[in-house]
């Protein structure tokens, strides 16, 4: 329930406007000076050199922040400029950007670094940014307005969320309309001599302080003027997006050992691309063991003698939503019929083939890499 609130906290006021905006200059002074306080000590807060900015920004729109920072290390490890990213191969971008999932996303990075690369300097605006492959109107304005302090507003779920709650506007997240609303209403607000400051500062109180379940509104500094907040209905803003169905698919996942080195193919369900455990999708009525002792030969190149399973895990990759049964296979001869040649990847060089979050979930099911399955790896296949 609302808690009647009356100006506090050093004379912030309802603006009194009518029209339910705050006033922009303390609203803008207020949340400046919380962010300085209280801001998280982020490793790419200390640079406004665009090439690691941009780099934060994608991962961020990928990941937590807690998994976003080591990874945002390891890939400044990895391509420490924009020269060395768009010198490397699209193999090495998709190995740097294992696991963290939607992989169109390294592909644009790469494609982009190779165009600025080429161009010689980094564009400025945000019209001229996203222009590029892969940035939309989100990255480009982070980038334009952190690191060459152009007053443009960024938009994000967080920020949805800060302003449709500040205005008690019925904003949905996700659609379009809504969010050229909330624009208008950041953009209103944003600090013209602070804009990259402004920007971090609403996500900032998106991600720590105006939560999306239980929002920590006595530690807000701007919840003197936050609508949602005068009537407690902080959780019924932003409006929730209607559901999509999400499309449901069953594979079974075979994992096979040669000479202590794993059976890997490439990646024909989930992410071009991608290095998996060969997979194999049962037809109707078939049971994952017999999928594979059908189609292993043809995506593996040996016959499956027997197909033992292991567990169940589970799978996303954008709105599909994986069953996959993870079985043990005992390899036989070479199989005539059998296409490419399979990778052959040894224990320790896992890490370093473009591969999915799917084959940790895999290996972790089946035994620690190195260790082969019983019975598999000593196996001598017939013939082959
Ligand atoms: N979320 C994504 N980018 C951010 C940033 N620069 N500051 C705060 N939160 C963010």
């Amino acid at each position: 329930m609302a808690t009647p609130r009356g100006p506090r906290g050093g004379g912030v006021r309802r603006s009194g406007s009518g029209s339910g905006r705050p006033p922009v200059a303390p609203f803008r002074r207020r949340l400046l000076a919380w962010y300085e306080r209280e801001r998280r000590d982020l490793p790419w807060r200390g640079t406004r050199e665009p090439y690691p900015v941009w780099i934060s920004e994608v991962l961020l729109q990928q990941t937590t922040v807690a998994v976003g920072v080591p990874r945002w290390k390891a890939f400044l490890a990895r391509f420490p400029d924009l020269e060395s990213l768009a010198a490397a191969s699209p193999t090495e971008v998709l190995a740097a950007w294992s696991g963290l999932g939607y992989y169109a996303r390294a592909r644009n990075l790469h494609r982009a670094a190779r165009l600025v690369a080429s161009r010689g300097s980094f564009p400025r605006s945000a019209r001229e940014l996203s222009a590029l492959p892969g940035i939309g109107p989100y990255t480009a304005a982070a980038i334009a307005s952190i690191c060459f302090d152009e007053p443009v507003a960024v938009v994000d779920g967080n920020v949805v969320r800060v302003i449709s709650r500040l205005l008690a506007l019925p904003a949905v997240a996700a659609r379009g309309a809504d969010r050229e609303t909330v624009r208008a209403e950041a953009t209103a607000l944003l600090s013209p001599s602070r804009p990259g400051d402004f920007n971090q500062a609403l996500m900032e109180l998106g991600a720590t302080v105006c939560l999306p379940r239980s929002p920590r509104c006595g530690a807000c500094p701007v919840a003197a003027w936050c609508a949602a907040h005068a009537d407690g209905r902080e959780e019924a803003f932003p409006l929730p997006a209607p559901r999509k169905p999400s499309r449901r698919l069953t594979l079974a996942a075979g994992v096979a050992w040669r000479g202590g080195r794993l059976v890997l193919v490439p990646d024909r369900h989930l992410v071009p691309g991608h290095l998996v455990v060969p997979l194999v999708v049962p037809e109707r009525g078939e049971s994952p063991a017999e999928a594979l002792a059908r189609g292993w030969s043809g995506v593996a190149g040996r016959r499956c003698v027997a197909a033992v399973p292991r567990g169940t895990v589970s799978h996303a990759v954008l709105d599909r939503r994986y069953t996959v049964v993870v079985l043990d296979v005992v390899e036989g001869a070479r199989a005539p019929e059998g296409p490419s040649r399979p990778r052959l990847v040894a224990p320790d060089g896992l890490t370093s083939v473009p591969r999915g979050g799917l084959l940790g979930k895999v290996l972790a099911l089946s035994g620690p890499p190195g260790r082969a399955p019983r019975g598999a790896a000593r196996r001598r296949p017939r013939g082959g």
